[in-house]
């Protein structure tokens, strides 16, 4: 009898390789929102059809999308709703292969006190939706922490990114972040650990280029990405309207890095992304 593959190669493809980045980390204010939706619309610009999904509760993913996106169902509604469909929440943009999952209202979850049990099932549930849905990619946005919801979101995930900041304070902590992440292999052995990525750079202070130094002394060589994601006002000005910062035209820079973070990372995920 011939292989899975070869009889159903759809169901295979669709099946077996959706591709769920979790962006992740212990400390907040790193860069997470704003790594998750430029490195989302780098991948929806590449052609892959691209879902950002807010499961920050505090989270302002899309926050300018409509006047009523703090009113949009999204995420924390799907996790309390055994019923709800991933379709009902899908906000689309301007580019047709970029739509996004707002956090929702469920107030719940607002300070990680939410019901836990279930969670990873119904996550599991959603990614099984969008995967029927034929998205090729799916950015979880996620709160600080490696407790509550973004544990069970990094127990479905296929690959987790960690942002962090060029500076001296925080570069300490990331191996230890690691090693947690490494430690919920146990529960999710399908997790990637795809690295670092270093946001925030500011090349003409030299303690920001130290604790870049630093870091990548600190870590094995693959587990930092080459590409430095700079300080720059523009992410300031796009994340306050929830916008890739390639959109402003001021942005064309931008695009050109998380192009190239994009192309890093595609290098790196195993199993690749089907094209
Ligand atoms: N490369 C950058 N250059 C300049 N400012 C940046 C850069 N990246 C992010 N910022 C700004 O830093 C602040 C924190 O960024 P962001 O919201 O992406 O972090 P976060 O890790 O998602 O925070 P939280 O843990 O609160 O969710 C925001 O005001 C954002 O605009
Ligand atoms: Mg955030």
């Amino acid at each position: 009898m011939r292989p899975i593959r070869k009889r159903f190669p759809e169901f295979h493809f669709r099946f077996v390789l959706v591709t769920t980045l979790a962006i992740t980390s212990q400390k907040g204010g790193v860069g997470k929102t704003t790594l998750s939706i430029n490195l989302a619309y780098a991948f929806a610009r590449s052609g892959r059809k691209t879902l950002l999904v807010d499961t920050d509760p505090q989270g302002s993913v899309g926050l300018s999308l409509t006047r009523q996106s703090r009113h949009l169902s999204g995420f924390y509604d799907f996790l309390e709703n055994p019923v709800m469909n991933v379709a009902e929440l899908i906000v689309p943009t301007r580019l047709p292969t970029f739509s996004l999952v707002a956090a929702g209202q469920s107030s719940a979850y607002e300070f990680g006190s939410g019901p836990v049990v279930g969670n990873v099932h119904r996550i599991r549930g959603f990614v099984s939706q969008i995967r029927a849905m034929k998205y090729d990619v799916c950015i979880f946005d996620t709160a600080a922490g490696l407790f509550g919801v973004t544990a069970d979101v990094l127990g479905v995930s296929s690959g987790v990114m960690v942002p962090q900041q060029s500076e001296p304070l925080g570069v300490r902590s990331v191996p230890k972040m690691l090693e947690a992440l490494t430690r919920m292999r146990a529960v999710n052995p399908s997790l990637q650990i795809l690295g670092v990525v270093l946001t925030m750079v500011k090349k003409e202070l030299s303690e920001s280029l130290e604790s870049a130094q630093a870091l990548r002394g600190l870590l094995p060589e693959e587990m930092v990405m080459q590409t430095e994601i700079p300080r720059n006002d523009l992410y300031v000005q796009a994340s306050a309207r929830g916008l890739p910062v390639g959109v402003m035209a001021e942005g064309a820079e931008t695009l050109a890095i998380f192009e190239q973070l994009r192309l890093e990372l595609e290098q790196r995920i195993n199993p690749p992304i089907p094209t």
